[in-house]
């Protein structure tokens, strides 16, 4: 896998982010196990709350076309700094992404990034496991 691609087609994603409450603008670019790249952007809302993250926002693109195998996902912000995906995100990348396989690159620019598993980032998070 490509990783520099990858951050780059986050920072792309990032440009769509419509963050005008927040001032806060995210992008996001995940791989699935065929190579194929979807991005997202945070998109916020008058009322708060539906306000959708940038990794969900590349997850449910993904997932809405027939996808459910991932590999990789990257993640941007303004900031020159790693920027932690919030938990709800965690838990969405969980039910989709092997804890021990799947990447999670957070990237402080368009060179420098750090690469997390999802046991690192959700330690013993709640899954279908826990439903059978
Ligand atoms: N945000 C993301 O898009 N991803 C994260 O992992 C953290 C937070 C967005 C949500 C909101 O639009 C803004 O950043 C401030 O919280």
């Amino acid at each position: 896998m490509d990783i520099l691609r990858l951050i780059e087609n986050a920072y792309n994603a990032k440009k769509n982010s419509y963050a005008p409450y927040s001032g806060f603008h995210v992008g996001a670019a995940l791989l699935t196990a065929e190579g194929k790249i979807y991005q997202g952007c945070n998109i916020e809302n008058a009322a708060y709350s539906p306000t959708n993250c940038a990794e969900r926002t590349a997850f449910f693109k993904a997932v809405s076309e027939g996808e459910k195998d991932f590999k990789a996902i990257a993640v941007v912000g303004d900031k020159e700094e790693y920027l932690a995906p919030c938990g709800v995100c965690r838990q969405v990348m969980t039910e989709f992404c092997s804890a021990g396989e799947f990447q999670v690159v957070l990237a402080k620019n368009r060179t420098e990034y750090k690469i997390f598993t999802l046991e690192e980032l959700l330690p013993g998070a709640f899954s279908k496991q826990n439903l059978l």
